[in-house]
């Protein structure tokens, strides 16, 4: 017989009034869109995905992986981790390593391993809206600290100002999701050299491959000289491996041993490792990529002057732009065109849009379907 007498909820409060759908707030796939558009083609620039398609290296490693799926491959991912140590040139070791099965699986692991009730995180919208959610469903306050108006600036001395004894994790996207905008060095180095020591600063640089490499802070830099600082790095944009599910996070060995504690046992899927650690050498499929970037978007940055719509330069594989029209309406006319784009009200930018950068086909069906629709 149970002693207790009044009554408990089995729910967290925190979990238990989580509103927002994950689900819904990420993109929608082709699959889901195709019957819409009758047999039209389709151009997916809706979810940053890289549009050459995946590394032909890592297919090529994960077909020969997939003959040992039997097996639990990965008790310890000590071949990952040695691997991203030789793509860094051994300028980190593996024990600044920790990996996952997705970037988001690392920003999960950060707001469970640094966040809960009664502490703090600040982010800077409009920005990647995962931080927001993974904080909130570990019963943490987010503070935000805009961007500042007009050119998406980060707020420095804001942020600064915002921390405070419950503060753990700050957040920043360099380039920026949604606005493609990137923070160049000087900037962080203020916000990063005026860090508290119980601060702890995420540099989500998942599309760092299409930065202005010249003025990049890489967070490697920050790592190297002992900062509170962790590197985001995925699998998902430059070598095309989004549904593979593989990232990683880089910081001082002290960070790391501490994250590694949250991987559960035979924690990452074996076509991860295998497909990753093949990436890593796929030198041509990635500059491949780069090079249709850098091709392709003085095409749409022309479009857009030519239609008169406000954008914002990128330092990513997509572009913001402010809508013209209701988003909603734009949206849904672009993919009667056979073009699916992305509201950026889901990352803090109502009334913008954001395309991927496609291939020159499907930037020139973007092009014409936006003529025809805004007349
Ligand atoms: C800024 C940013 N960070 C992290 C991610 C997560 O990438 P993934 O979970 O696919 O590795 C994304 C995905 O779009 C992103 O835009």
């Amino acid at each position: 017989m149970s002693r207790t007498t009044t009554k408990i909820s089995p729910f967290k409060a925190h979990i238990d009034q989580f509103q927002a759908d994950l689900n819904q707030k990420a993109g929608r796939t082709t699959a889901e869109v195709q019957e819409l558009v009758e047999g039209k083609k389709l151009y997916k620039l809706s979810s940053n995905e890289n549009v050459l398609g995946p590394s032909p290296k890592a297919l090529e490693a994960i077909r020969k992986s997939l003959a040992n799926l039997h097996e639990y491959a990965y008790r310890t991912d000590d071949p990952f981790r040695e691997a991203l140590s030789a793509h860094f040139e051994g300028e980190l070791t593996p024990d600044q390593f920790v990996t996952a099965n997705s970037g988001l699986e690392i920003i999960d692991m950060l707001a469970r391993g640094f966040l809960e009730p009664g502490l703090e995180c600040i982010l800077s919208n409009p920005t990647f809206h995962v931080y927001e959610i993974f904080s909130q469903l570990n019963g943490a306050k987010v503070v935000n600290v805009p961007l500042l108006e007009g050119e998406f600036e980060l707020d420095v001395e804001g942020i600064l100002d915002a921390i405070n004894d419950n503060t753990r994790l700050i957040f920043v996207t360099n380039p920026n999701n949604p606005t493609g905008t990137m923070i160049p060095r000087e900037t962080m180095d203020r916000l990063v050299n005026n860090l508290p020591p119980h601060v702890i600063l995420l540099h989500d640089e998942v599309y760092w491959h299409f930065a202005d490499q010249s003025c990049f802070p890489f967070a490697k830099d920050y790592v190297l000289e002992g900062k509170n600082v962790i590197g985001l790095h995925s699998f998902s944009k430059a070598y095309g491996l989004a549904g593979m599910r593989a990232g990683y996070a880089f910081c001082t060995p002290r960070i790391a041993d501490y994250l590694q504690k949250l991987r559960r046992p035979f924690f990452i899927s074996a076509m991860s490792v295998e497909g990753a650690i093949a990436a890593l050498g796929d030198v041509e499929h990635v500059e491949a990529t780069q090079n249709l970037m850098k091709a392709e978007k003085p095409f749409l940055y022309a479009a857009f002057d030519e239609l008169g719509i406000r954008y914002w330069e990128s330092h990513t594989n997509f572009i913001l732009f402010k809508s013209p029209i209701a988003v909603d309406e734009l949206v849904n006319k672009m993919l009667a065109e056979g073009v699916m784009i992305r509201s950026g009200a889901n990352n803090g930018a109502p009334g913008h849009i954001r395309v991927t950068v496609g291939t020159h086909e499907g930037n020139v069906a973007f092009v014409e379907g936006m003529k025809k629709v805004l007349g």
